[in-house]
């Protein structure tokens, strides 16, 4: 489905991502780990085209999209949850959710599923987005994301600034879409977590891919034992 190689990304002239082979099928469930700083944001950034400063290649579902604008790769089935979930705080819950894709035949029943994973957001669905906790929050990100019922859904680091009862909610609901079929790249620090859940992984250090591999090998790897895992 997206297919990423010798990729190279850049901020201005610093070099931030070098030659970074990444793949994603139809169906799975893939993670790019990585510390503060790795490249994970610029990565995503580059595959959806806030960043358009890269060379190397990006298809997805085999055509290019390295170097088309945002809302022509949205339009192609891809969706972000970006890390700082931009939420409109002073509009009520269901505004922000309709923003997602309220232009859509079909839209009803995409809110329809979001309230069945998440029914906090019908609960509160005329409240102020800006009001909800940070989960809630985080949940409503999710749900304006699937408004569009994409066909591969990324997440920046859905977990960052919640409690662990909070991320343990988060993460059960990503696995039940999971198991609804709906293709996730989930960008992550919380290392364990994202392995438990995804079936792939890939480890971005400094702007470099230095392991890859099925969850649970990687689980077992001495260098992610050590600098993710505390073990
Ligand atoms: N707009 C920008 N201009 C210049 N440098 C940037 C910009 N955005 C990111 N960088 C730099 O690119 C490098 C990679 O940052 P990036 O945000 O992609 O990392 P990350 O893996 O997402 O980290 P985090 O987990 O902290 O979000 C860092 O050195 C960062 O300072
Ligand atoms: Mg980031």
């Amino acid at each position: 489905m997206l297919d990423i190689s010798g990729l190279n990304v850049f901020h201005g002239n610093i070099q931030v991502v070098w030659d970074l082979k990444l793949t994603v099928d139809e169906g799975e469930m893939v993670t790019l780990i990585g510390p503060n700083g790795a490249g994970k944001s610029s990565t995503v950034e580059t595959i959806v085209g806030l960043n358009r400063n890269a060379t190397g290649s990006i298809t997805f579902f085999n055509e290019n999209i390295l170097g088309l604008q945002t809302y022509d790769i949205f339009k192609k089935g891809l969706a972000l949850v970006p890390a700082k979930r931009e939420i409109f705080p002073k509009m009520p819950v269901i505004e922000n959710l309709l923003l997602g894709g309220s232009d859509r035949t079909g839209w009803e029943s995409s809110l329809q599923h979001i309230y069945n994973l998440f029914p906090i957001l019908h609960e509160r669905e005329r409240q102020m987005a800006g009001t909800l906790s940070g989960g809630e929050q985080q949940m409503l990100a999710i749900g304006r994301a699937l408004m569009s019922e994409p066909k591969l859904l990324i997440l920046d680091e859905p977990s960052t600034g919640l409690s662990p009862l909070l991320v343990a909610q988060v993460f059960r609901s990503l696995e039940r879409l999971g198991k609804e079929g709906i293709t996730i790249l989930l960008l992550e620090q919380n290392v364990r977590h994202a392995l438990d859940m995804c079936e792939r992984g890939y480890v971005l250090e400094n702007g470099r891919i230095v392991l890859e591999g099925k969850a649970k090998d990687l689980m077992r790897e001495k260098h992610i034992q050590k600098a993710y895992l505390g073990i």
